[in-house]
């Protein structure tokens, strides 16, 4: 495959806009997508909140989607930007890399910034790999996300039982060895719809499952040690109960399902955590539309009937967030314009 530099697909790298959500008390939402819809909705979402924002790939992803089509997917999108909000631009982002070859050949092929996950391995092998993605992305002015601590749940290939928070006295010295461009932290955030067990959530006033709070003491201590600096908190889907319920009314079967509280993540937003990751939201509110169609006409079959609506209720969510929870939404003229 002929190797392509972010740069000439009209993208950049995430430098620009965590500078500015820092200094500005918001974060820049990364979403991840794996087909057309998802993109469509959030290249609309984004444009139509003037939204700064990365679009986020897993190597799951990456292999569903085809890495060829990808790239013009991303390019694509770069250009439909042009078109809808012209100042706007966006970053393509691997997901949760685990080998330095998989950081290369996205790096190769368009991405403007990719995140070794080396949280599984020892701090030291942690450093070693992450450096070494350093070195070859900041050759090509990409931007490296490195993660200390380990979420619950699964990290792509990589299964954590329980979380393991990270230590903030391992902080200066990941970012100095490493000279990554923002971090990822373990502050009792978790992938997918299940983050807690029940028995860990309390029942509120309203009948609804209140989770235990993140670990803002946790979040602090790293700002003291390392101020300024880009921090990422993966997990970070709601689980929205209104999609839950739409998907359990309609056929589905998804029991316990917790996420984390809106409140908490701008609270996060707020402070050094420049970007905020969501994947399962998405999935939520495309599965709980598209089973509302099949429930209420279950002689449809084109996709534009089931995917469309899907795509349209995605967008819908993605304009809320950027405006309630990230607060980035109107932020984009104040770094591209
Ligand atoms: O953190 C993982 C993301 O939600 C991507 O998930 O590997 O199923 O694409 P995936
Ligand atoms: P959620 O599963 O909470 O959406 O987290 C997504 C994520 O962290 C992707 O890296
Ligand atoms: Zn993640």
């Amino acid at each position: 495959m002929t190797t392509v530099s972010y740069k000439d697909l009209g993208l950049v790298n995430t430098r620009a806009m965590f500078k500015h959500a820092n200094e500005n008390g918001y974060a820049v939402p990364a979403y991840n997508f794996n087909n057309m819809e998802q993109l469509q909705a959030i290249v609309m979402g984004c444009a139509e909140s003037d939204s700064p924002f990365i679009l986020q790939v897993s190597s799951g992803a990456r292999k569903y989607a085809n890495q060829t089509l990808l790239r013009y997917m991303a390019q694509g999108a770069a250009e439909m930007i042009r078109e809808k909000n012209p100042h706007l631009r966006f970053a393509l982002h691997l997901d949760h890399g685990d080998t330095l070859d998989l950081c290369k050949s996205c790096i190769d092929t368009g991405f403007s910034s990719v995140m070794i996950d080396g949280s599984h391995h020892s701090f030291e092998k942690n450093i070693e790999l992450t450096k070494q993605v350093v070195e070859y992305a900041h050759a090509h002015d990409v931007t490296v996300e490195g993660e200390l601590g380990v979420l619950a749940g699964i990290e792509d290939d990589v299964v954590a039982a329980k979380s393991v928070y990270t230590q903030p006295e391992d902080v200066e010295k990941f970012v100095q060895s490493t000279g990554v461009d923002s971090l990822a932290i373990s502050i009792g955030t978790s992938h997918g719809a299940y983050k807690f067990k029940p028995e860990q959530c309390k029942l509120n006033a309203q009948g609804v499952l209140e989770p235990p709070p993140l670990r803002f003491d946790i979040l602090e201590e790293i700002e003291r040690r390392i101020p300024g600096f880009p921090i990422v908190l993966h997990g970070s889907s709601s689980v929205l109960p209104a999609y839950v319920d739409l998907i359990n009314k309609n056929g589905g079967k998804l029991t316990a399902a917790v996420g984390i509280p809106a409140e908490q993540l701008r609270r996060a937003a707020k402070s050094a955590v420049c970007k905020i990751n969501i994947d399962s939201d998405g999935r939520l509110a495309m599965t709980a539309i598209i089973r509302k169609v099949f429930a209420e006409n279950p002689g449809e079959f084109d996709p534009r009937k089931y995917l469309g609506p899907a795509r349209d209720e995605l967008k819908k969510m993605i304009v809320e967030k950027n405006k309630t929870v990230l607060g980035s939404a109107g932020q984009g003229k104040g770094i591209f314009a």
